[in-house]
């Protein structure tokens, strides 16, 4: 005889209630113990309350080899679905450590991939939680599979649909270029670490011994390697960064990222920018100051804070237009531009351009940096990269040069020359080929030797030189620059730029795809 309604029921509701209670209690006491939060839970915390839709409960693994065919739990692991964060769907998934260490089945794989379709189908972003074993080890090179299936869908959405990874615990092995295509990474610190061999591999091959959290924890990857964009205090803070970073992100390529109606005016005169650069131009000031100043409500979302500071990138809203800022930092090391800086910087520049976000550029820099270090590891290709990524970019692309742009610097910053489409300089500004001193000493080498009082020669001719060559009027004259503007204006300036360029349409011209030096 059939089951009658209730029966039925009940084995929904039993099944569904064995699905939500993952691996046990005594496991999820013990994720709590480590400070960290359940799939489920960090679901509830990321997403708009009650907008979660579920897909895949009931999935279990398929694996009969070493007695898994006698644990087959539903859900397998795997939470899946969608949902809302301030209205927008979003595509979730969530790995459950409870069970099997949240490590990647087949059918596990499966839910993501399947997920991942749906979301570049209906252009919206996807959202991975990870806390990750990796490859289920019992499943062998079906695990493997299941992984390449992901990166390769990881690839295919780049630059169509914003994915973010949030990293909230382990994530080792091959596991990790999931997150390494997508577009942001976030680490929880303390409680996440990320690797390729871990540190007993490490010991074995190199001898070396280094910790978990050396080798791969949220500060290693905030600070040293660049691999991740924030650091998170705990798994809830992680989660609303991660609501907050998608507010300055559209659904996808072919929107614009939703515009906010900000407490602020547009023409908000900032009178404190006239006094910020410092009379001696070798004094440093700090550049986020003049960021928070100019931008809606002084709200910047900077991206790697921590990593290669000598250049700020990160989200803002002008007249509640999201935009990404791009600055160098005259705080550490005068703000020059290195290898690490010219790789931050051209992802970000290509993370904003293949999602319609203008690029402001605030630049005060004094070159590239010089050494064996720097050219030994490739400065050329990686400063080409940052270069590449702006004459690449087509979304409106402005520049206020507040102090220095000099040298190859100055071309590789959004200049004219490479189609920004409004530049401007503060009146102080210098633009060169270099610093006067430097440009002294080469031009002026003979007669500084042969005189008598060198040192008051050579203070004459930095004078004559920094008058004749480092200001910006020369560019100005040569319609190099669009305007000078007192720096109190900038905000209103930029803004009105921005609206005049809402109907900007760059086309590149056709091919399969650039070759940036990589
Ligand atoms: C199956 C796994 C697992 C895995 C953990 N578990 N990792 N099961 N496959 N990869 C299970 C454990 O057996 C245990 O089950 C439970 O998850 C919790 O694990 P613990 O070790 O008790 O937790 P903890 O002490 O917190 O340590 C977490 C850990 C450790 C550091 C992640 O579990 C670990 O080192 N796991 C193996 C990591 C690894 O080498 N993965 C393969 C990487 S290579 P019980 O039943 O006891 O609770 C890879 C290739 C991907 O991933 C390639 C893609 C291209």
């Amino acid at each position: 005889m059939a089951k009658s309604f209730e029966e039925n029921r009940q084995q929904m509701d039993d099944l569904r209630a064995e699905a939500k209670g993952g691996g046990g209690n005594k496991k999820m006491k013990k994720i709590h113990e480590s400070g960290r939060l359940t799939a489920r839970e960090r679901i509830h915390l990321l997403l708009d309350e009650g907008s979660f839709q579920e897909s895949g409960v009931f999935v279990r693994h398929r694996n009969h080899e070493l007695g898994m065919d006698k644990n087959r739990p539903v859900g397998d692991g795997m939470v899946t679905g969608v949902g809302r964060i301030d209205g927008r769907q979003v595509y979730v998934f969530a790995q459950d450590f409870t069970v099997f260490g949240g490590s990647m089945s087949e059918a596990n794989a499966m839910k993501i991939c399947r997920l991942m379709d749906l979301a570049l189908e209906n252009g919206c972003p996807v959202i991975g939680l990870n806390d990750s074993g990796g490859a289920r080890i019992q499943e062998g090179v079906r695990s493997l599979a299941g992984y390449a299936e992901i990166f390769y869908r990881n690839t295919m959405a780049s630059g169509v649909i914003p994915q973010l990874s949030a990293i909230l615990g382990p994530c080792a092995g091959g596991a990790v270029y999931s997150p390494a295509i997508t577009d942001f990474t976030l680490m929880v610190d303390k409680t996440s670490f990320m690797f390729v061999t871990g540190p007993n591999v490490i010991k074995m091959v190199t001898n070396e011994d280094v910790s978990f959290e050396e080798l791969g924890g949220a500060n290693t990857h905030n600070t040293k390697s660049g691999v991740a964009h924030f650091m998170a205090a705990s798994d809830a803070d992680c989660l609303l960064m991660t609501r907050r970073l998608l507010s300055f992100l559209p659904q996808n390529n072919l929107e614009s990222a939703p515009r906010t109606v900000p407490n602020d005016t547009p023409d908000r005169r900032e009178e404190k920018l006239n006094s910020i650069i410092p009379d001696d131009n070798k004094k440093p000031y700090d550049m986020v100051e003049v960021i928070r100043l100019v931008v809606d409500e002084g709200d910047f979302l900077e991206v790697q804070p921590r990593h290669a500071q000598n250049l700020i990138c990160g989200f803002a809203r002008l007249d509640g237009q999201s935009v990404g800022i791009v600055a160098n930092q005259p705080k550490f090391q005068a703000g020059v531009l290195d290898i690490l800086t010219s790789q931050k910087g051209a992802r970000f520049v290509r993370t904003c351009d293949c999602f319609n976000i203008p690029l402001v550029v605030f630049e005060d820099v004094p070159g590239f940096l010089p050494g064996t270090d720097q050219e030994f590891g490739g400065l050329i290709k990686h400063g080409a990269k940052l270069l590449f990524a702006f004459c690449e970019a087509t979304v409106p692309k402005l520049t206020v040069i507040t102090r220095k742009a000099y040298g190859g610097a100055y071309d590789v910053m959004n200049s004219k020359h490479i189609r920004a489409d409004w530049n401007v300089a503060w009146p102080g500004a210098e633009l060169a080929v270099m610093g006067s001193e430097g440009a002294v000493n080469i031009l002026f080498r003979q007669d500084l030797a042969n005189s008598d009082d060198p040192d008051k020669l050579r203070a004459k001719l930095i004078e004559e030189y920094n008058e004749t060559y480092a200001n910006p009027y020369i560019a100005a004259g040569l319609g190099y620059l669009d305007d000078v503007i007192e720096p109190a204006d900038t905000r209103r300036e930029l803004i009105m730029a921005l609206n005049n360029l809402r109907g900007k349409k760059q086309q590149l011209p056709g091919k399969k795809h650039g070759n940036i030096p990589l």
